[in-house]
């Protein structure tokens, strides 16, 4: 069967555990709510049931091998993997989680889901001994920050006698979570998305400059994950190590005055801008053209401000677009957010406390998202998921904004 074009497809990955037979549960749960189901089975699963059984439920072909392809499909993984807009494994394994959290791909399963751009929901289920040990939970955790929801398992008697968790989630809430992925998965299509990141160098000479600790991961992740929602992405980047994020259109700058010119340019076409760049809020005054000797170093530099990009965007907003800006903060984080909610004309602005161990260059943050006079405080997470729980408020904005 095809899907029906508004129609989404979900990859149901099923893997060699007694929770197997819980599977056509969740297939016929998913087909339901309206998804056209494919299934992927790993050898192992195929002891448990027969791809029969889920050829019959689905009416779709059952693959089990990389090396059985569908007649005129030589790269079936890579098919596979662009056609799901959500993966589910259910049951997942140790095993299989451990391989996935560690990249590898040597068999249908783990290469379709290592190949696939949609989101993935994992819902392991094993002993409760094995999914006790450190190394099972690092790997839960490892796949966790790389945006993998987890569907933890459930506690009580399990197959083998032993008594704790371990027991695969309630059909219901694997279901659930698939179902939540899905409305993500294309809740920003048609939303045009800027997104500043990064800092910016304000050169000195041809070799120093003054500027900050931003990676950019923030801003990159943001800029991914709106592309992987459907948005439409400019990313204007200062210099950073990262690679292009997959999806989103990048313009590359490095000073504040080309970040404020790339960033004014798109604006005329987007419909939400995010900033997390860290912008130099001072540039020197002059900038010689040769590298300075040491010894002809001045002892002071006068410097000049820097155009607040941010507020010229707020300001060219006549309400209809969504203005998101961050603020890095040793202080009092939420107060200094409220203050430039206002003084830049933001919908939200993500406060973050970078007097500690967080905030610049690390893989996660704490940060609260303020909005008027609500301040939403988030645990420590990965600027990932982060980034994830920042598109969900982004995505409810522009909704109210367009009245949809
Ligand atoms: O890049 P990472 O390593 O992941 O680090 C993330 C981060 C700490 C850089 C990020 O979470 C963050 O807080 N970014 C904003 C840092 C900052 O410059 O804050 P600010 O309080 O100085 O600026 C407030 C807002 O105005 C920001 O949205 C900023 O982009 C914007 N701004 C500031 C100055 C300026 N001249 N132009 C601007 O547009």
């Amino acid at each position: 069967m095809t899907a029906t074009p508004e129609q989404q497809t979900v990859l149901v990955g099923v893997t060699g555990g007694i929770g197997a037979y819980k599977a056509c549960e969740l297939v016929r749960a998913l087909m339901r709510c309206g998804f056209r189901v494919k299934v992927v089975m790993t050898d192992a699963a195929t002891r448990f049931v027969t791809p029969l059984t889920f050829r019959t439920l689905t009416r779709e072909p059952v693959a089990t091998s990389l090396w059985a392809d569908e007649p005129g499909d030589p790269v079936h993984h890579v098919s596979l993997a662009q056609e799901a807009d959500v993966v589910v494994v259910a049951p997942c394994t140790a095993n299989v989680l451990a391989k996935l959290a560690h990249g590898r791909a040597d068999d249908l399963l783990t290469t379709t889901v290592l190949a696939t751009e949609a989101p993935v929901v994992l819902a392991p289920a094993m002993n409760v001994h094995m999914w006790r040990k450190e190394v099972t939970q690092r790997n839960v955790d490892a796949l966790r920050a790389r945006g993998f929801v987890i569907v933890a398992p459930g506690s009580g008697e399990l197959a083998c006698g032993d008594v704790g968790e371990g027991r695969l989630a309630e059909v219901a809430a694997i279901a659930e979570a698939v179902e939540a992925e899905a409305r993500r998965a294309r809740d920003l299509a048609g939303v045009r998305v800027l997104v500043t990141a990064g800092p910016t160098y304000e050169p000195i000479d041809p070799v120093r400059f003054i500027g900050n600790r931003s990676s950019g991961k923030t801003g990159y992740a943001i800029a991914e994950e709106a592309a992987r929602r459907g948005a439409d992405v400019t990313l204007v980047s200062g210099p950073t190590a990262l690679p292009d994020p997959f999806g989103a259109r990048v313009v590359r700058v490095t000073t504040a005055a080309e970040m404020r010119e790339a960033a004014l340019s798109a604006w005329a076409d987007a419909d939400v801008v995010i900033a997390s760049a860290a912008v130099s809020d001072v540039r020197p005054a002059a900038r010689s053209s040769g590298k300075i000797k040491k010894d002809a170093l001045p002892d002071s530099i006068a410097l000049e401000r820097n155009p607040d990009i941010l507020a010229e965007l707020g300001a060219a907003n006549d309400g209809s677009r969504v203005v998101v800006g961050f603020a890095a903060e040793t202080g009092d984080p939420v107060a200094e957010a409220r203050r430039k909610l206002e003084a830049k004309r933001c919908d939200l602005v993500v406060a973050n406390d970078v007097s500690g161990d967080l905030g610049f260059g690390t893989d996660a943050n704490r940060v609260w998202f303020v909005t008027g006079d609500a301040a939403e405080e988030l645990p420590v997470l990965d600027k990932r998921a982060i980034a994830r729980e920042l598109l969900d408020r982004v995505s409810a904005l522009v909704r109210r904004k367009r009245g949809t």
